[in-house]
C-alpha cells in the first residue's frame, strides 16, 4: 500500500520549507527552481497577479510597497501592539487596522488580513509538494515558534484552512527539529535547541529517549532574529549617508528596499568573511543631473558590537529559562543550533560560552523543522500495527489565566505544563439575578492583567435568576496538543452546557472565513484561465514562427502542388487572423483559430518535404 501523501511544512519568516517522508525516511521537497527553501514573500503585481517566492523577492526592490516579506511577524497580533506599530517605521508595505483591531496590511488598495497572505505562502508550499507528488495533497503539520500565543497559533491554523490545507497538528519549530535530529536515531539526551530565524528566537529544553520526545520547557522572543540584524545594518547605512550627503534614503522606497537587501547580504557575507564591501550605485538622484552613490566598508566586528545586544537578548532568555525550570546547564547533552542566524560566529560564540560545550552542528540549519514537521505528519497519519513509533510531549510556553478583582491575573495553567492539559475554575454571580459573567482570558507572565495578551472575552449568558452567589459555575479551559485553548462552562447545579459567546478577539470571523476562501477559489480559477490562455498563445504564436519559417520555401511551389494557388493567400489569412487574436488576447478566437493553423502547419511542412526543404 502506497503511503498516504503527508507533508510538513516550516513556514518561515524569511524562508518556507516542505519536506515528507518517504519510505520511513523524511526529505525535503524542492521546488520548480530547485531550491530547498522558498522565500515567505508574497508580491501583488501591477495586473494584480498574486507573486510567492523567488519570483515575488526578486521584483521586490520596483515594486516594494506591495510587496510583503516577514509577514509571520504580524500574524495574530493587535495593530495596536508596540511591535506592529514599530513594524510599521521598518517595512515598506502600508499597515492598517482591521474590523477586530488585528494588524492588516494594504497593497493596491485592498486590505489583507495576515493570514490570507501567509496562505499565499503555504499555498505555495502545497503547490510544491503536488508538483512532486503528481498529484493533490491536503494534509500537514504546520510549524511555529514555540513561543506564539494562542492567537498567533489560531491564526496560523486559519492560514492553512485559507490555503486548503486540513492542518492535522500545528508544532512547534524547536520541537520539530528534535524530532529530526532524534527520530529512529537511538539518542538518549537531554538536549537544547536553540532557534534563531529570521523573525523569531526560540530555546527549548528536551528528552529525547527511546521515540519519545519531551519538551521540560520552553521561552523565547517572537520578535527577535534576522531581519533585527539587518534593520541595524540599514539605520547604520542610512546614518553614515545622511552624514555626508544630507539626505534621508529612508524617503526613498526604492533606495531603502536595496539598503534591505544589501544588508541581509552583507551579514550574510561577514559569517564567512571579516571585512565586506557594501556598493549600491545609483541609490538616490539628487534631482539634478547628478545621482549618489553608496559605498561603504562593513567589518565583523563593527556588525558584531551593533547587534551584540539582540545576540545578548537571546542568551538572557536561555538563562532565565533555565533557572525557571530548574534545569542546570551541566544536564545538557547537547545543543542544537537552528535557524540561519546560527551560521553567525559571534551567535555560535555565545552559544559556545554560555552552555559551556561545542554546540551540535549535525543538522541542517535551514531544513531541519520541516523534516521534523513531516516526521511528526507520517506518525500521526500512520495506522496499523507495528506504529506509532514516536511520542511527542510538548508544553504551552505561555500562563494561561483570567483577570480577577482589582485587575489581576490569576494563572491557571502555568506555563510549560504538558499539554494537552485542562483546569477549571468555578465561577459566581456577584450580584441578584445577574444573568450573565464575564470572563477575561489572558496569556502572560504579569500580575497585572492588562500587561498580559489577551486571548478573548467570553460572555456566560441565561443564567437563571437567583440570588448572588448561588449560582456557580464551571468553567473548563482547555489547551489542545497545537497549543490552542478552548473554554467551555457547565451549571454545577444542574450540569448543564452553558452557552459561552467569544468576543474581543482579533480572530478572523467564520463568515470573514468563507468569504476569503470563496474569493480565493474565484481568484484560482481566474489565475487557471490566464494560464489557459497564456498557453494557448504560446502555441499561436509557435505555428506562426513555424509557417512563417517555411514561407520562402513554400510560396514558389505551392501552386503546383495539390494545393493549388489559393492555398497561399489562404494561409496568409489563417495568419493574419491568428495575429490579430494574439494582439486581442482573446481566448475565443485563439481557440477558434487553432485547427486551421495546424493544418496549415501541416500543410506547408509537407510541401516543403517534397521540395526537400523541411
Ligand atoms: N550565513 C549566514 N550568516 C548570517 N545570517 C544568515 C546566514 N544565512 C542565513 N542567515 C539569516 O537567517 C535568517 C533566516 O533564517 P531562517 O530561514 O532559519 O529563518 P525563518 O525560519 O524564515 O524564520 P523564523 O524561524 O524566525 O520564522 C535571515 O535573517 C538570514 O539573513
Ligand atoms: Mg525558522
Amino acid at each position: 500500500m502506497s503511503e498516504e501523501r503527508v507533508i510538513g511544512i516550516d513556514l518561515g519568516t524569511t524562508n518556507s520549507c516542505v519536506a515528507t517522508v518517504e519510505g520511513g525516511v523524511p526529505k525535503v521537497i524542492a521546488n520548480r527552481g530547485s531550491y530547498k527553501t522558498t522565500p515567505s514573500i508574497v508580491a501583488i503585481a501591477e495586473s494584480g497577479r498574486r507573486l510567492v517566492g523567488h519570483i515575488a523577492k526578486r521584483q521586490a526592490i520596483t515594486n516594494a510597497q506591495n510587496t510583503v516579506y516577514a509577514a509571520k511577524r504580524l500574524i495574530g497580533r493587535k495593530y495596536a501592539h508596540p511591535v506592529v506599530q514599530q513594524a510599521r517605521q521598518v517595512y515598506p508595505y502600508k499597515l492598517v487596522e482591521g474590523p477586530t483591531g488585528d494588524a492588516r496590511i494594504e497593497l493596491r488598495d485592498k486590505v489583507y488580513s495576515v493570514p490570507e497572505l501567509s496562505a499565499m505562502v503555504l499555498g505555495e508550499m502545497k503547490k510544491v509538494a503536488e508538483e512532486y507528488f503528481g498529484g493533490p495533497v491536503e494534509k500537514a503539520v504546520v510549524t511555529i515558534p514555540a513561543y506564539f500565543n494562542d492567537g498567533q497559533r489560531q491564526a496560523t491554523k486559519d492560514a492553512g484552512k485559507i490555503a486548503g490545507l486540513d492542518v492535522i497538528r500545528i508544532i512547534n519549530e524547536p520541537t520539530a527539529a528534535a524530532l529530526a535530529y532524534g527520530y529512529k536515531k537511538n539518542v538518549k539526551k537531554r538536549v537544547a535547541v536553540f532557534d534563531l530565524g529570521g523573525g523569531t528566537f526560540d530555546i527549548s529544553v528536551l528528552d529525547i529517549q527511546d521515540g519519545v520526545f519531551e519538551v521540560l520547557a520552553t521561552a523565547g522572543d517572537t520578535y527577535l532574529g534576522g531581519e533585527d540584524f539587518d534593520q541595524r545594518i540599514v539605520e547604520w547605512l542610512v546614518f553614515g549617508f545622511a552624514k555626508e550627503h544630507k539626505v534621508d534614503l529612508r524617503t526613498d522606497v526604492m533606495a531603502l528596499q536595496r539598503l534591505r537587501d544589501a544588508a541581509e547580504k552583507g551579514k550574510m557575507e561577514l559569517s564567512v568573511t571579516a571585512s565586506t564591501e557594501i556598493n549600491l550605485p545609483f541609490i538616490m538622484s539628487t534631482g539634478k543631473s547628478d545621482a549618489l552613490h553608496l559605498q561603504r566598508t562593513l567589518t565583523r566586528e563593527k556588525l558584531e558590537e551593533m547587534c551584540g545586544d539582540l545576540i545578548e537578548r537571546c542568551i538572557e532568555i536561555c538563562d532565565r529559562m533555565l533557572k525557571e525550570a530548574k534545569i542546570r546547564k551541566d544536564e545538557l547533552q547537547d545543543v542544537i543550533l537552528v535557524g540561519g542566524m546560527t551560521r553567525m560566529p559571534k551567535v555560535q560564540e555565545s552559544v559556545r560560552a554560555y552552555f559551556g560545550m561545542e554546540p551540535s552542528k549535525n543538522v541542517h540549519p535551514d531544513e531541519v523543522v520541516a523534516l521534523g514537521a513531516a516526521v511528526q505528519a507520517a506518525a500521526l497519519t500512520k495506522s496499523g500495527p507495528g506504529q506509532p513509533d514516536l511520542l511527542l510531549l510538548d508544553v504551552t510556553p505561555h500562563n494561561l489565566g483570567i483577570m480577577i478583582a482589582g485587575g489581576y491575573f490569576n494563572t491557571l495553567i502555568p506555563a510549560n505544563s504538558t499539554v494537552p492539559t485542562s483546569a477549571s475554575h468555578v465561577f459566581t454571580t456577584t450580584r441578584d439575578d445577574q444573568t450573565a459573567v464575564k470572563i477575561v482570558v489572558l496569556q502572560g507572565d504579569s500580575e497585572i492583567a492588562s500587561a498580559n495578551e489577551l486571548l478573548g472575552e467570553f460572555l456566560l449568558t441565561g443564567l437563571p435568576h437567583a440570588p448572588r452567589g448561588s449560582v456557580e459555575i464551571d468553567v473548563t479551559f482547555d489547551i489542545s496538543p497545537d497549543g490552542i485553548v478552548a473554554v467551555s462552562a457547565r451549571d454545577r447545579a444542574t450540569g448543564a452546557e452553558q452557552s459561552i459567546q467569544v468576543t474581543a478577539t482579533n480572530k478572523l470571523s467564520e463568515d470573514e472565513m468563507k468569504n476569503i476562501i470563496k474569493e480565493n477559489e474565484a481568484f484560482a480559477v481566474a489565475e487557471k484561465s490566464q494560464e489557459a490562455l497564456g498557453e494557448l498563445r504560446t502555441q499561436t504564436e509557435r505555428a506562426v514562427r513555424e509557417i512563417e519559417r517555411l514561407m520562402p520555401v513554400v510560396r514558389d511551389v505551392i501552386g503546383a502542388s495539390d494545393f493549388g494557388d489559393d492555398a497561399l493567400k489562404k494561409a496568409q489569412q489563417v495568419v493574419e487572423r491568428a495575429k490579430r487574436a494574439i494582439a486581442m488576447q482573446d481566448a475565443e478566437s485563439l481557440k477558434g483559430g487553432r485547427e486551421q493553423l495546424e493544418r496549415t502547419v501541416v500543410m506547408f511542412k509537407g510541401v516543403a518535404a517534397k521540395v526537400g526543404k523541411a
